[in-house]
């Protein structure tokens, strides 16, 4: 089977394109491209932690893995959307994991934003040499002690110790955010582009139900 098919477990559920699917009480998800328009759901979100591609070459990958016949000309072009959805979201904390490559942009996206921006040191996959950034932004000042941790356990570490009434992710991947919100019974919404991927958490949540 094609790495790119998930585990195939999508085949079980009914995810339309820029439907709501339910999951249980406690989330909200969407298949969609946020390039788009933000759907209004994802306001409910007053904190947001977000994992999007790192670059162009790597946001047209998953283009590609979501069976999608189009390209994206311009990483700023998606970037843009991106920040444009938490401008409208207002989150009270906004957390973006990123590549070096473009730090210094989200950075400057996040000041736009935001009164406090830092960013911390990470790793995903929990591997030393896979290294990136998880970008914050908030308006009040805050002191989370988040350099050098792995970002899994960055988003475990808030879906548990920071008191937020949904958590929001416009990228949710196979839904990390949301199985930790999950497992902390706290809500949590979001979309993401390639329905293969997204059905990923579902399933996760059902076996778990089980
Ligand atoms: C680095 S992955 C996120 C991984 C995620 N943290 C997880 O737990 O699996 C980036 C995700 O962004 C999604 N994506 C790419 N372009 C998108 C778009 N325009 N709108 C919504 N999601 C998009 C991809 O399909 C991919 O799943």
């Amino acid at each position: 089977m094609a790495e790119w098919e998930y585990g195939g477990v999508y085949k079980k559920y009914n995810l339309i394109e820029d439907e709501i699917y339910k999951i249980n009480n406690i989330g909200k998800v969407m298949v969609h491209d946020i390039t788009k328009g933000l759907p209004e759901f994802m306001k409910e979100a007053d904190v947001l932690f977000v994992d999007p591609p790192w670059n162009k070459s790597n946001l047209n990958t998953f283009y590609t893995k979501a069976d999608k016949d189009y390209r994206l000309e311009s990483f700023k072009f998606f970037y843009e959307h991106l920040f444009n959805s938490i401008k409208q979201i207002k989150p009270k904390i906004c957390f973006i994991e990123i590549g070096k490559e473009n730090l210094h942009n989200f950075i400057i996206e996040m000041k736009k934003i935001y009164k406090y921006v830092t960013f911390y040191n990470s790793t995903y996959y929990h591997k030393k040499d896979r290294l990136c950034y998880i970008v914050q932004g908030s308006n009040k000042r805050i002191n989370y002690h988040l350099d050098g941790m792995d970002e899994e356990d960055i988003i475990t570490w808030i879906c548990k110790n920071i008191d937020y009434k949904c958590i929001g992710d416009l990228c949710m991947g196979r839904g990390l955010v949301g199985y930790h919100s999950y497992i902390n019974n706290k809500k949590f919404v979001g979309t993401e582009l390639n329905h293969k991927r997204l059905a990923v958490l579902i399933d996760k949540v059902e076996i778990e139900e089980k």
